[in-house]
């Protein structure tokens, strides 16, 4: 079976919106572009190189002028020695005239050995150094962004092209530096060759072009056929990566799925197969245009050489050196222009890379002076309304609920119906479409989002089983509580959630690693995650606690006691509880019924069972359960 939709359902409006975007980055990789593109190109890596090691760049940018200054002068003193050697008398005259010049050979070529180690030194610092500045930099913004970003698969699929391209920003500096020797090198060539005879400069220049053609033709084929692939490498990515998790392990043999996938594996990787021997098809196919014209020019350079030799125009020594100066030239060109092309695909990266991270720094939040109330009384959300970025479902439709200090308030409702929703609008992680968030008086539109984030002590429905130790995951809500309180200042909200019992039992207690990826780290049950993840919101210790679901792995005892804990958090605080355990909502202070985004029925526990609606038939169809055990 391999049709692509049965297996990985239908592509929705935004993979298309994604796919344009790139389909309109291929029309602009002509090879005038590209040259219209060099200045940005330069500059942009000379910046990258700045920010990462500038004293290592004016180091290399020495290193490489002297070496090609070295080059120049180890070419004329080439023209010299040949000059003195092939001049009228006996050789050890002819020996004693060449003398100085051959000493300047040899000294010009090891010193220039020299300065290409100090060169290689210098570049195994700059390197990493810039894969540093770009890596931090995506990461920074990757963290920084909204959270709402995150929903919007387009934003995510350029996430991971921007990732490979940060890569390209250490390659396209390399390539600058590459462009910037070979044209030291060539300065120096030319210069030699002008000297000699002006007619073999354009002469070689001639024979690079077709060559320049061809390798920025091979590049580009490379790009495009990279971004068209892009999804199938993803989904190959994928599920390699499932096939090889311990999360999936169990799945994978229970249900005999081993093979499926990796027929679907084979199938993807064939695919990729056979569109890389095309591209190295049409790759092969330019490189022999390319080089056959290429060969023609040389030979016309050549030919001019013996012409000019011929006729007396040069004498033999300056066309010998002349004959070196092309090879030279002709080598640096060569470095040159494959290096620009290297760039300039390097550099279509790197564009995936700056346009991810410009669209990112425009979705972080902009930072307000104003502030969120320290220890709100009431927390108010009126006539909220909130879509999914790209999805015609409303999850949201006009809310309003109300929050007070003192008071416990659920959320119920059925699976879908907006709850997790509404619970990130109050914590301040979604902003919504209409309405306004309001704690106390101050509307959460002008405050600083970091600061209502501050306020919120959050389990979420999903949480993280982070890969550190117990009492990190604890404490990795509040890490500079932990700094200033020391490592036993867990303990109480380990204590409190009934984590200590689950710590307790670890070889290492608190100091034992939960990163059960690598070899020395232990895995807890789901619900011993689940009480950890309690113990994180308690140490938190925030004005305002949220608890999605917070209860669903724990046994029936932990339930209760964590219920009672809510209970006793709601005394000076604000809590909201969302859950699907009815019996234990009872006790809430205010109740509120959520049906496809609308808030259908308010209350209390009696008030809503007498209105004999849908918290009346959730309730009923869950007692009746126990009842009927009986
Ligand atoms: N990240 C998302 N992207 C797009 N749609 C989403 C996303 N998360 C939720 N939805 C949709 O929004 C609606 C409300 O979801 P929400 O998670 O708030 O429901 P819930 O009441 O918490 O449900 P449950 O009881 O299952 O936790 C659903 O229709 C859901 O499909
Ligand atoms: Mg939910």
């Amino acid at each position: 079976m391999n049709d692509p939709v049965l297996t990985y359902g239908r592509e929705d409006g935004d993979a298309t919106g994604a796919w344009t975007k790139h389909m309109r980055t291929m029309e602009r990789t002509g090879v005038r572009t590209m040259a219209r593109q060099l200045p940005g190109l330069l500059r942009l890596s000379w910046s990258l190189a700045w920010e990462a090691d500038r004293t290592g760049l004016i180091a290399l940018v020495a290193v490489r002028v002297l070496s090609g200054l070295l080059e120049a002068a180890g070419l004329l003193a080439v023209a010299g020695a040949l000059t003195g050697l092939l001049a009228e008398g006996p050789t050890p005259q002819r020996l004693h005239a060449a003398l100085p010049a051959l000493v300047l050979v040899v000294g010009a070529g090891t010193t220039r050995t020299g300065l290409s180690l100090v060169e290689n030194l210098l570049r195994s610092r700059f390197g990493p150094r810039i894969d540093r500045v770009c890596t931090v930099r995506l990461l920074q913004l990757a963290t920084r962004t909204s959270v709402m970003a995150f929903d919007d698969p387009r934003f995510v699929d350029d996430l991971e092209a921007a990732e490979r391209g940060a890569a390209g920003g250490r390659q396209l500096v390399d390539n600058a530096m590459d462009v910037f020797t070979a044209a030291v090198r060539m300065i120096a060539a030319g210069s030699v060759l002008g000297v000699l005879h002006p007619v073999l400069v354009p002469l070689l220049v001639l024979s690079i072009v077709p060559d320049g053609w061809a390798t920025a033709r091979s590049a580009r084929l490379r790009y495009t056929s990279w971004l068209s692939r892009i999804r199938q490498v993803r989904r190959q990515y994928m599920l390699a990566h499932h096939m090889s998790e311990r999360e999936c392990a169990a799945e994978i043999r229970s249900f005999g799925l081993g093979a499926f996938l990796l027929d679907e594996y084979t199938r993807l990787a064939r695919d990729l197969e056979d569109e890389q021997l095309r591209v190295g098809r049409g790759q092969a196919r330019y490189r022999l245009i390319g080089e056959s014209v290429a060969g023609l020019a040389l030979g016309a350079t050549y030919a001019t050489l013996v012409l000019l030799l011929d006729h007396g125009v040069m004498p033999l020594a300056a066309a010998g050196t002349a004959v070196l100066a092309i090879r030279t030239g002709r080598g640096a060109l060569e470095t040159a222009l494959s290096s620009l092309t290297e760039a300039y695909e390097n550099f279509l990266y790197f564009a995936e890379y700056r346009s991810w991270t410009e669209e990112a720094a425009q979705r972080i939040p902009a930072p307000r002076s104003t502030k969120a109330p320290t220890d709100p009384d009431v927390i108010r959300v009126e006539n909220a309304t909130y879509t999914y970025p790209h999805t015609d479902t409303v999850a949201l439709r006009g809310v309003s609920v109300e929050l007070r200090r003192g008071q416990v308030v659920a959320f119920v409702g059925m699976n879908g119906s907006g709850k997790s929703t509404l619970a990130k609008i109050l914590a301040g992680l979604y902003v919504p479409d209409s309405g306004t968030v309001r704690w106390d008086e101050v509307d959460l539109a002008g405050v600083d989002p970091d600061s209502v984030r501050d306020r919120v002590g959050l389990i979420p429905q999903s949480y993280t089983r982070w890969p550190m130790s117990a009492r990190m995951n604890i404490a990795v809500g509040r890490v500079d509580r932990l700094a200033a309180d020391g490592p036993d200042s867990v303990v109480p909200a380990a204590v409190a959630t009934g984590a200590d019992e689950v710590v307790d039992r670890l070889p290492h207690g608190y100091d034992t690693s939960l990163a059960r990826q690598y070899n020395s780290g232990h895995d807890l049950s789901g619900g011993q995650w689940q009480r950890i993840a309690c113990a994180r919101a308690v140490y938190r210790d925030a004005p305002f606690l949220i608890a999605d679901e917070p209860s669903a792995a724990l046994d029936a005892r932990a339930e209760q006691a964590l219920f009672d804990l809510i209970g006793e958090l709601g005394r000076d605080r604000i809590v909201l509880l969302i859950t699907h355990r009815l019996a234990s909502v009872r006790g809430a202070d205010r109740i509120y019924v959520l049906d496809e985004g609308v808030v259908v029925e308010e209350g209390t526990h009696l008030d809503l069972m007498a209105r004999l609606g849908i918290y009346y038939d959730l309730f009923t169809i869950q007692a009746r359960q126990f009842v009927d055990a009986d």
